[in-house]
């Protein structure tokens, strides 16, 4: 949309079920708040709205492991997320919470307007339920083999490993996970959106409609998708906490927390309205609004399908323009866990590196997955705090202000005849907001950044190449408009990282004094004129904008992941209680041998299987073996395995599987072989 009139950006709503990290940050808020403070500081009308997510079972399930009610736990996380994303400078114009009032009446309301309309399909269904807890499993009460993708974790809703949405009832080998027993089903009644019927719709709207804005990742989920065939999906459960499903007959039902959760944008909305006496309408049905959803690629399917479908049945919503999602921070190498405390939390950072936001701010963005999953180190962030923001950014403000204080008592010079040199880095600066806004208005915000060092960089080298401190002994007229170039330049940056280093900018603003001068400089005046810093304007002392990091602070850093890593593993450790006893003649019934593998290959379009040609010493067999995720098949090749050589053969995808390799795993989740320890041992070794 060209030149929309005002702007709605929601970021995701954390759950509430832990304090953020740096993986948060990365994907989803920073990039989101650059874009809030750019089109602010454009002068445009911006609402940026977020909030606590405090329905569904990760809530349920984490409150019942700290032994609390739901309620205690949401207002003990909300408290501690919300004042995280403000120290990092996170800008919400209102950071709400799905258990508020306003946000129970939205939701309910609109619920119950797509029940009246008609919009959804009333039906009894099969659905998995716990006898032992007595209770309905959806969600994340219940994990299983993903449908799609084989992952054996995959949840009721979503599998993790490859994004897709599906019902609980799709799992194979569903396992409850509140007593660990395998689900029966039983009938329930419960309220479809049937997105078969928006499949038309969402694929003109999207496939058609956002090929070219829409970033390939965000796309290509979508496609893949639609492609599949949309099915109805429940938008209620059976459970006791989140909204009631706001209907007779439909005590001990609640609504779904994936159509509550967004619809808490339009409540924050509405709450921020009400605070600031505006209306909110505009904000979500003006079509000269641009609607953004900022998320995790997790979300896609939610705010690309599933409630664009929910705001398309009510009818009278806006759309959605763009949802840039991003992919995922990992952090020294792996995946960001919450529950295995691999990850960098937005309080302990703050402990240990007080005052330091803007550099991690800096080297998140630096490093963004926004096309890729991306990897967080701790020397990385070392060396782009040391190497870019203090060597560059820091060291260009440093002599520029010592300089001024030292040559002219900290006023702003008259310069003389520009030169050449001078001529070029004043018009080279006049271009930088342009090309930093085409950048952010095309969620690069990699790049953008990048762009903004360029800035910093030209002070440098301009300084470098003038060398005013020579100058200053020789030709005093000289050295007066290096400086005053020199400073304007020092100017612009104060104006044009305020989206990324937002505390930077304002120190920075603060140094140069800005708010002394007639008309504090904006975006668009670094383009339009070559004296936002006037001679005769007096600049204040330095004050240091970034401080280097030291090796024993990111040695710390890293030894406290290896803490984390080495209590997992403890805890991992834990050793499977014994299976009921077996007798004599129940053993003797495995036939066991050693055996060499003797080829092997990946079982094509499966990230787990490899099949394998074993000599078992009786004959040369086929065995399929979930083993792809540990080995390629050239390290499995010659090695001596242990084989159950009369397990009734099995077909798995095609290809007849005849016996088991016996593995064990290490506490990282490595399939290690159960190795025959002799290497004289021959092929068809019986063992007992
Ligand atoms: O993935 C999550 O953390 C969800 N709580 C995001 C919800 S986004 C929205 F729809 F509210
Ligand atoms: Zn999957």
């Amino acid at each position: 949309m060209n030149n929309p009139k005002r702007y709605t950006i929601t970021a995701a709503l954390p759950y509430t079920n832990g304090p953020v990290h740096i993986g948060h940050l990365a994907g989803v808020y920073i990039p989101a708040d650059i874009y809030a403070r750019f089109q602010r500081l454009q002068g445009k009308d911006v609402v940026f709205v977020c909030g606590s997510d405090e329905h569904g079972v990760p809530i349920t399930l984490k409150a019942k492991k700290e032994g609390i009610t739901p309620q205690q736990l949401v207002d003990k996380y909300h408290e501690i997320i919300k004042k995280s994303f403000s120290d990092f400078g996170i800008t919400f114009d209102n950071y709400s919470r799905t258990s508020a009032k306003i946000h129970h009446d939205t939701a309910s309301k609109f619920f119950k307007k797509l029940y009246d309309d008609g919009k959804f399909v009333e039906e009894v269904t099969e659905q998995l339920y716990d006898p032992e807890a007595k209770q309905f499993l959806a969600d994340r009460f219940v994990v299983g083999t993903c449908p799609k993708c084989d992952y054996e974790e995959s949840y009721g809703d979503q599998c993790e490993n490859c994004g897709t949405s599906h019902n609980a009832t799709d799992l194979i080998n569903p396992k409850s996970t509140i007593s660990g027993s395998t689900p029966i089903t039983k009938k329930t009644k419960h309220w479809f959106l049937p997105l078969d019927q928006y499949q038309d719709w969402l694929s003109e709207w999207i496939l058609e409609g956002h090929k070219k804005d829409w970033k390939i990742n965000v796309y290509g989920q979508c496609k893949s998708w639609i492609d599949d065939g949309l099915r109805p999906r429940a938008v209620t459960r059976d459970l006791d906490w989140g909204i009631p499903v706001p209907l007779d007959g439909a005590e001990g039902k609640v609504l779904y927390v994936w159509f509550d959760a967004p619809i808490g944008y339009i409540s924050a909305t509405k709450e921020w309205a009400e605070r600031e006496g505006k209306d909110w309408k505009p904000y979500w049905k003006s079509e000269d609004t641009k609607l953004l959803h900022f998320i995790g690629k997790d979300n896609i399917v939610f705010h690309c399908i599933i409630f664009p479908s929910m705001l398309k049945a009510d009818g009278s919503y806006l759309l959605p323009d763009n949802v840039p999602a991003n992919e995922f921070l990992n952090l020294e190498g792996s995946k960001i866990s919450t529950s295995k405390n691999w990850a960098v939390w937005l309080h302990e950072y703050l402990e240990e590196f007080p005052g330091q936001q803007d550099a991690l701010r800096y080297t998140l963005t630096a490093n963004a997955p926004e096309t890729k999953d991306n990897d967080f180190t701790w020397t990385d962030f070392q060396a782009r705090n040391n190497n870019e923001l203090v060597a560059i950014f820091g060291n260009f403000i440093n002599r520029v202000v010592v300089l001024t204080n030292k040559y002219y008592d900290g006023e702003v010079p008259q310069p003389s005849n520009f030169s050449e040199a001078d001529n070029t880095v004043l018009q080279e600066l006049q271009l930088y907001p342009d090309v930093i806004t085409s950048s952010i208005e095309r969620y690069r915000f990699r790049e953008a950044q990048n762009r903004l060092m360029e800035v910093a960089r030209l002070g440098n080298k301009y300084l470098a190449d003038e060398e005013p401190w020579k100058t200053i002994k020789t030709d005093e007229e000289r050295t007066k408009t290096v400086m005053y170039v020199a400073l304007q330049i020092a100017a612009s940056l104060a104006v044009l990282c305020e989206p990324f280093l937002p505390h930077t900018s304002e120190k920075l603003k603060n140094i140069l004094n800005h708010s002394n001068l007639v008309s504090e400089p904006q975006w668009q005046d670094i383009s339009a004129k070559t004296n936002i810093l006037p001679a005769g304007h007096h600049i204040g002392k330095g004050e240091l904008l970034f401080s280097k990091i030291d090796d024993d602070q990111i040695q710390h850093q890293l030894e406290k992941l290896q803490a984390s890593k080495k209590a997992n593993e403890a805890m991992n450790a834990t050793v499977d209680p014994q299976k009921d006893i077996i007798t004599f003649d129940d053993f003797t019934k495995l036939d066991m041998r050693v055996g060499t593998i003797i080829s092997a290959e990946k079982m094509p379009k499966t990230k787990k299987l490899l099949i394998l040609q074993v000599d078992t010493g009786i004959d040369t067999r086929t065995i399929v073996s979930g083993i792809a995720e540990s080995y390629t098949p050239e390290e499995v090749v010659g090695k001596k395995v242990t084989v159950l050589v009369n397990l009734a053969p099995r077909e798995l995808r095609g290809v007849e599987s005849e016996g088991m390799i016996l593995m064990t795993e290490t506490p990282d989740g490595k399939l290690v072989f159960v190795n025959p320890d002799k290497k004289n041992v021959g092929n068809g070794a019986s063992i007992s």
